[in-house]
């Protein structure tokens, strides 16, 4: 568990102190357990930045405010965390971070002009059924600028014991307490991750960003060839 840190990091948790009670606790916990901040520094620092899966927006806005050369979108298929996620942001000041939050329905990538340079999912693969995984994924490549990056955070299978509890919650959370959308609970390790990113082209490689928490969190960073 780790408290935010850098400036960009409070100002991300800043925005949701005016909002009401459960969002601010959410945010808060989601802030703590998860390791945005070494997240962060794989995401090239300017470009057009695409997260799938941004839910309440933290990471997204988190990424637009730590860099005024990013300009991010957030596309989540929960139309009420995408509201939210609208409101935290008008309290940002003029020129201060390019965001903005759109909903999506499951399997469908928002495409730009030239591509984005970066795609990313912050634990949200496992909440994909195991058989639509390999078309999101091709379809974010195809969706990805020559030279740009597809970053996937999950929480690794392994060690086994750190990953059952971390699946134990997200059972809670998506099967009883009701508060993540999606169309499964199925739980990718690192490396069919990879295998899936690597067998669309692109060149990966994976990392542990799970020093300092409960969770083992892991990263597989795949890049696309540039011409
Ligand atoms: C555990 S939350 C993570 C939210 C955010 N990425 C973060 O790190 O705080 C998972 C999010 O994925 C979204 N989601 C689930 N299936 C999805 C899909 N097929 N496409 C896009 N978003 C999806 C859920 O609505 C939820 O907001």
């Amino acid at each position: 568990m780790k408290p935010p840190q850098s400036d960009a990091a409070k100002r991300t948790l800043g925005l949701w102190k005016q909002s009401a009670r459960s969002a601010r606790l959410h945010t808060a916990i989601r802030w703590w357990t998860a390791p945005f901040e070494a997240l962060e520094t794989e995401v090239p620092r300017s470009g057009k930045i695409l997260e799938v899966g941004c839910g309440h927006g933290m990471l997204a806005t988190f990424l637009a405010l730590s860099s005024v050369d990013r300009t991010v979108v957030g596309v989540d298929i929960d139309a009420q965390k995408i509201e939210l996620a609208q409101e935290s942001v008008r309290h940002l000041r003029q020129g201060e971070a390019t965001i903005s939050f759109e909903y999506r329905p499951s399997g469908e990538i928002l495409t730009i002009e030239g591509g984005w340079d970066a795609i990313v999912f912050a634990d949200v693969l496992y909440l994909v059924a195991p058989e639509d995984r390999s078309r999101l994924l091709s379809d974010c490549i195809a969706a990805l600028a020559p030279g740009g990056r597809l970053i996937v955070k999950e929480v690794n299978t392994e060690p086994r014991i750190k990953a059952l509890v971390a699946q134990f919650q997200e059972f809670l959370a998506t099967k009883v307490l009701r508060i993540t959308d999606g169309d499964a609970l199925d739980f990718p390790s690192a490396a069919d991750i990879e295998t899936l990113i690597s067998s669309g082209g692109l060149t990966t490689r994976v990392g542990r960003i799970d020093k300092g928490y409960f969770h083992p969190h892991c990263v597989v960073v795949g890049t696309k060839a540039s011409t």
